[in-house]
């Protein structure tokens, strides 16, 4: 394992009614509270009248910043950081999900700099440290966007969707019952991304398992399991809040104490994003399999782990090799049984996009089994149209 420091800013407030924590937390934060949210969902489920009843109790005065889109653009976070300056908000309530949360983050820090945060970050090389303090309510759960300080946003002029540093929310609350009227086909691909993420996390080095990596195991088939409880009965509570605190572990930081993640997949995803504007559980659904057969032989002592660890294969009279092979079959047959597409076109995905840009612009991480060449990701790109 390597060397870790740990500890963590996110106070999480879980659970049925966890808002009732929202007026205590008001108290520490200023009179101008920017309310921020994305097309109407909470107006709809009466989620926006009982966040707004305690911000009017609490004596705030509101800034409503409202059509925050998925997969959040930078002139979106530029438009909610005018509004911030311009309405000396003191403190933000993001309500939504990781493209609120998101957007939010850096929102925090760009009206608080009067640089533009992307060229500060990816030109400068430095990072934002000043920002208005938030509060986040998660209402669509999946990216685990309200545990960590990373953003994932789109700037449409550079056609890149990259992550920009902000700031830690002070505090999350995850109640279940707010995510109960989220439609379906987000909930599958919420939870497909959680997956996602403990398995990039996992699949970093080192390559030999350590509790890190055990827990993550765990995780891994409580997603798994509650994914199908969830489609079994959508009304499943029980099921859903597994699924809303596996989607925090999966970001919180502890399944990557002393390791170095992959995040191959999800940074080919992000700019496949970046090309289609596509749903990101999804491209993530269609990716990872085509991705992890261009990982073997390299990558096959973990996947033969995740092999009988996770999907329960048994080992017996099995190599390496052939277990590797049977953990991706397992994942392609959970991702069909899941109603996730398992190719481009079914998420109509034009065969003409431009791969070989998509392919230029990934960034190539350093905690893959593989070191990939580009090249070699636009053969994954086409194999999955
Ligand atoms: O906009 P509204 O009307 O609220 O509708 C949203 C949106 O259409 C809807 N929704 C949310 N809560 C609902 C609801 N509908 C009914 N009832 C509710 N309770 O759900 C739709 C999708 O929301 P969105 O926030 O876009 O989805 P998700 O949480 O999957 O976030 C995706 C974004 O997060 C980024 C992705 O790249 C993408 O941009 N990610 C952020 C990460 C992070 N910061 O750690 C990690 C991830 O890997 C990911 O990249
Ligand atoms: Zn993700």
């Amino acid at each position: 394992m390597n060397s870790f420091t740990y500890s963590y800013p996110v106070k999480v407030y879980f659970g049925e009614k966890a808002a009732k924590n929202l007026a205590a937390e008001l108290t520490n934060a200023g009179p101008n509270v920017m309310l921020a949210y994305g097309g109407g969902s909470i107006k709809k489920n009466g989620v926006y009248d009982e966040l707004i009843g305690i911000l009017k109790d609490a004596g705030k005065t509101v800034t409503e910043f409202t059509g925050i889109m998925s997969n959040p653009t930078y002139a979106k976070v530029q438009e909610g950081a005018v509004l911030a300056k311009e309405n000396n908000i003191d403190f933000i309530l993001a309500v939504g999900g990781g493209s609120v949360i998101d957007c939010c983050k850096i929102i925090s820090a760009q009206a608080k700099l009067d640089k533009d945060i992307w060229e500060l970050e990816y030109t400068d090389h430095k990072q934002p440290t000043e920002f208005i303090p938030m509060g986040a309510v998660v209402t669509a759960f999946g990216t685990g966007a309200e545990m960590n300080n990373g953003a994932v946003i789109t700037n449409e002029e550079k056609i890149l969707k990259s992550a920009l540093w902000g700031a830690f929310y002070s505090f999350a609350i995850l109640d279940p019952a707010y995510t109960m009227t989220m439609p379906m086909k987000q909930v599958i691909s919420g939870a497909f991304d959680s997956l996602s993420h403990s398995m990039e996390t996992y699949m970093g080095s080192p390559r030999e398992v350590n509790l890190s990596d055990e827990i993550n195991e765990a995780t891994q088939r409580n997603i798994i399991r509650n994914i199908r409880a969830t489609l079994k009965d959508p009304q499943d509570i029980q099921a859903r809040s597994e699924l809303i605190w596996a989607a925090a572990m999966a970001e919180n930081g502890i399944l990557k104490i002393g390791k170095a993640t992959d995040f191959q997949c999800h940074m080919l995803e992000h700019q496949l994003g970046a090309y289609t504007d596509c749903n990101h559980g999804q491209g993530l659904a269609v990716l990872h399999p085509v991705l992890y057969r261009h990982m073997m032989p390299e990558a096959n002592h973990q996947f033969a782990r995740l092999a009988t660890e996770v999907w329960g294969i048994d080992p017996a009279g099995k190599s390496e090799a052939e277990l590797a092979e049977a953990f991706v079959d397992a994942l392609i047959a959970f991702i069909r049984e899941i109603g996730l597409p398992t190719t481009f076109a079914e998420m109509n995905i034009s065969a003409d996009t431009d791969f070989k840009a998509i392919a230029d612009s990934t960034v190539l991480t350093g905690g893959c089994a593989k070191k990939f060449i580009r090249d070699e990701l636009l053969e994954v790109l086409l194999e999955c149209r």
